[in-house]
């Protein structure tokens, strides 16, 4: 817990510090988190608080704009996300053009990068009222894309918004209507979604918040920066870990569902291989994340009446870890993907979708934390220095010299 606020000037000192494991990119009023102690606030409010009383957009609404809304305030707010959510013709079909396997996040990034394309209006990121309609279409056109890249997938048409309806709500009927059928929203799903969308809302600076902040200060617009901050989330050490998971607890039922045996594999580090879905850069105690998704996979299962063998399986390798010497040295805990793919599969979701799941929640962290960057005094370009390690000077070989 040490915070230091001096800028070093001189060009002389470099600190190398791989993976930025004791450097902070900036001062930010958005998120705070206590990895030790495991406690993670937006603005300042407990997480746990805001996940059982707010709603997502509400949530959004606070890490944008740094306070809770006002009743009016909100329904402005959620009115205007809704009048925004349906894309332009052209839109649809370019993505409708990536091949129907293609990885959802890497049309996901593409599609986000493109919107830029079709708001030219949107761009200028130095004026309040442009970047605040920017935030709005990429709030609303996120939960089209995001329902689009499930449909799709299945050789189905993107349906068009109902505007009766909440943001979850109506992601959830978009995404899971059969066609000219109306979908029955159960109302637990709908709050588990919710749920799970505030908790992934924001989470300062990690690889793909830091990402967008990089390209941001090159003044690049909020889509490029966004859709850079999805490519970095797509890596399995990031948000691909929640589709990891799923894989790692299937391959574990189809080799016999035996936990000891693969936690066995993992301490023994063959392979490489990880208990995905565990340990954290930051926290290194139980993420109080994690505690929620865990109430909530329980909650969806019984709701919609399954039974989940995987999870059975997840609740076991917990219980090796907590008890495990591995773990307990390392700090190793659940992370908040540790559980979430069970609630997404539950839903519906193939694990090719968790990760796109992931990036809609960060939506509104990665704005929040690239208008704060932009207004933030401080804010310099962001490049790093290295210590050069290669070849000193040496003359040009000619070709025919060469060995
Ligand atoms: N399973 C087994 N061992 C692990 C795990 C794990 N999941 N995570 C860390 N370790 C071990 C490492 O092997 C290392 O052991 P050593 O000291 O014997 O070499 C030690 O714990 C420290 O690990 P690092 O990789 O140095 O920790 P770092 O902070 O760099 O990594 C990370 C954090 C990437 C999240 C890591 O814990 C991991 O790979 N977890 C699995 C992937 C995952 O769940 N990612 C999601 C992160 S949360 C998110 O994106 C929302």
């Amino acid at each position: 817990g040490i915070v230091v606020s001096s800028l070093l000037k001189s060009t002389s000192m470099v600190t190398v510090d791989p993976g930025f494991m004791n450097t902070a990119s900036c001062e930010s009023q958005i998120t705070y988190i206590d990895g030790d102690a495991g406690i993670l606030r937006y603005r300042g409010y407990p997480i746990d608080q805001l996940a059982e009383k707010s709603s997502f957009l509400e949530v959004a609404y606070l890490l944008i704009h740094g306070e809770l809304p006002t009743a009016d305030e909100l329904s402005a707010f959620e009115a205007r996300v809704n009048r925004h959510t349906l894309v332009p013709e052209g839109f649809r079909t370019f993505m409708g053009t990536f091949p129907v396997k293609a990885h959802p996040m890497a049309v996901m990034a593409s599609a986000i990068n493109a919107l830029s394309t079709f708001y030219p209006e949107s761009l200028n990121p130095f004026d309040d009222d442009t970047v605040e309609l920017a935030t709005v279409l990429l709030l609303a056109k996120a939960r089209t894309i995001t329902s689009y890249l499930h449909r799709r997938r299945h050789g189905e048409p993107l349906l068009y918004p109902d505007y009766s309806r909440g943001y979850v709500e109506d992601f959830l009927r978009m995404t899971f209507s059969a066609p000219y059928h109306s979908y029955d929203v159960d109302p637990t799903v709908v709050d588990a979604l919710d749920k799970l969308l505030i908790l992934h809302a924001d989470h300062e600076q990690n690889c793909s918040t830091s990402t967008v902040r990089v390209v941001g200060s090159s003044h690049a617009n909020l889509y490029a920066s966004v859709a850079a901050g999805i490519n970095a989330l797509s890596g399995p050490l990031h948000g691909g870990a929640n589709e990891s998971v799923l894989q790692m607890l299937t391959a574990i039922s189809e080799n016999g569902g035996d936990p000891k045996q693969f936690m066995e594999r993992v301490k023994n580090k063959e392979d490489g291989v990880r208990l995905m879905g565990f340990g954290h850069r930051v926290y290194k105690n139980y993420d109080p994340r994690a505690a929620i998704v865990k109430e909530s996979a329980h909650a969806v299962l019984a709701t919609l009446g399954q039974q989940d063998e995987l999870l059975d399986i997840a609740m076991e390798l917990e219980e090796i870890a907590l008890n495990d010497d591995y773990f307990i040295s390392r700090k190793l805990y659940p992370n908040v993907d540790f559980y979430t793919g069970l609630i997404y599969k539950a839903m519906g979701f193939e694990p090719a979708m968790f990760t796109p799941l992931f990036a809609l929640g960060r939506m509104p962290g990665w704005i929040a934390q690239w208008r704060e960057m932009m207004k933030d005094p401080q804010t310099k370009i962001g490049r790093p220095r290295q210590i050069y390690t290669g070849a000193t000077e040496r003359n040009y070989v000619d070709l025919a010299n060469r060995p």
